[in-house]
């Protein structure tokens, strides 16, 4: 057995906290090596990266979810009972509901209210000395967020609501008072739709058919069995929370227009294909998921390396979009790489790899897509503003997830007169 590079001492936990995105990239540089062991959480980990790396990781055959997503993360993030958690037949039954609000009627309805919400936005932030984008964004994709899955939000106060949102995601790389208030904002979160699940189950509330709330709440298990309150209430949040968390794409996407003035006369052009590969290029580029885990179910031999069963596996996500194998200049901001991109199912990874109907990658992909795409069509095309300088928008790769320190703030800000 060839033995793989290993990380000595008892714990690196911290160091993982403290290097972020960097933590697994740099170890991979270090030791040349795609696979390297260490320990944390108090125990023993192998780290993964690179297209070959990722192609593993999502082999079913070799690796199961149960026991894989730390309670940290479960009682922050994902919620408890989730569809990050489950396994097999129960997961690919799980993964059909959320793959049926993607079809194409469901994504231009999203696109659209999209584009709804910016302007009803614009118009007020016309009227504003400044605003801060990635506060501002967070509601704005809140309210599509709700309005697409069809949550009532009459008698919400969208504000607060967004930031909880936001919250669970902050709290993925943090310990302490970070950690805590998106838990926090969990169990908030949690209580109220486990209540509106009830409501509609009393059929006091009549959800629309088609969205997210109708299918959730009436949604039948594997084994025919409707979802447990709470668990429809997870799911449900599993389609909210992250519609708000394209927030930092977003912000992210503003920030590349303004550094790269070249791709927003692009977009002002109104060309389709530039547009999708921008899009493409700020998934890849700018850092949101660091890295993923799961969990060996039957020990195996990968490249002369012993996995042990039960052992935990973290495949480098932000390594794996940087990787200088798939990626010419992977630190350069280059959106015409996307061309001619043939699209491989393990190099552009920021939503995760492989097949999304069998395996864990993101069934939001596209909803992702589409909610950019129309965020920087409105953003060229429809705004005037300025960036004013004097603002820091640099963004620390230790901190997880991350965002421009300023929150990117503009001014000035008008609405193009319509030529349609
Ligand atoms: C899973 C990223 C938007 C719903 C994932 C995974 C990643 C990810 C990295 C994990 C893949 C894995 O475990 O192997 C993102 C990012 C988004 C985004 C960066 C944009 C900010 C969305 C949207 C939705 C969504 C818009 C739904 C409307 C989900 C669900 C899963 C998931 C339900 C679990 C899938 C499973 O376990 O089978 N996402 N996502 N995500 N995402 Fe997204």
């Amino acid at each position: 057995q060839l033995n793989i590079p290993k990380e000595e001492g008892l714990d690196h936990s911290l160091a993982l906290i403290q290097e972020g995105y960097q933590y697994i990239t740099s170890r991979r540089t270090k030791f040349k090596s795609d696979l390297f062991e260490t320990r944390l959480l108090g125990q023993k980990v192998v780290c993964i990266g690179g297209q070959e790396g990722a192609e593993l990781f999502y082999d079913n055959e070799k690796f199961e979810r149960k026991g894989a997503v730390p309670k940290r993360i479960q009682k922050s993030l994902f919620g408890e009972n989730a569809i990050h958690t489950l396994d097999g037949e129960a997961h690919e039954h799980r993964k059909l509901l959320f793959m049926s609000l993607m079809t194409e009627e469901r994504l231009e309805l999203l696109a659209e209210l999209t584009r709804e919400e910016w302007r009803l936005a614009a118009a007020e932030w016309a009227k504003m000395e400044q605003v801060v984008l990635f506060d501002e964004v967070q509601q704005i994709l809140c309210r599509v967020a709700c309005r697409w899955a069809g949550v009532p939000i009459d008698a919400i106060e969208v504000k607060p609501l967004a930031r909880d949102f936001i919250a669970m995601v902050d709290a993925f790389g943090a310990v302490g008072p970070r950690h805590q208030k998106g838990r926090k904002a969990r169990k908030k979160m949690e209580d109220y739709f486990k209540g509106l699940i009830i409501e509609i189950r009393h059929r006091r509330i009549e959800p629309i058919e088609g969205t997210a709330l109708h299918k959730i709440a009436w949604h039948r298990d594997h084994k025919e069995k409707h979802l447990d309150e709470h668990t429809a209430a997870v799911e449900l949040l599993n389609v909210l929370r992250p519609i708000v968390a394209i927030t930092y794409l977003v912000t992210f996407g503003a920030l590349a227009l303004f550094e790269h003035n070249v791709w927003k006369e692009k977009l002002q052009s109104g060309d389709e294909e530039s547009v999708q590969m921008f899009a493409q290029e700020v998934r890849r580029f700018y850092p949101f998921a660091p890295f993923l885990g799961t969990k060996v179910k039957n020990g195996f031999e990968w490249k002369g390396h012993t996995f042990e069963k039960g052992q935990l596996v973290l495949l480098d996500v932000y390594g794996t979009n940087h990787d200088n194998r798939l990626w010419e200049e992977p630190y350069v901001f280059n959106p015409e790489r996307f061309r001619n991109w043939n699209g491989g199912m393990f190099d552009l990874i920021p939503q995760g790899g492989g097949d999304e109907y069998t395996g864990h990658r993101c069934p939001g992909e596209m909803a992702t897509i589409q909610v950019m795409k129309t965020s920087f069509s409105f953003l060229t095309n429809e705004m005037i503003y300025n960036v004013p300088v004097g603002q820091d928008l640099s963004y620390s790769l230790s901190r997880m997830p991350t965002y421009p320190e300023s929150g990117f703030i503009i001014q000035g800000v008008s609405i193009k007169s319509q030529t349609t």
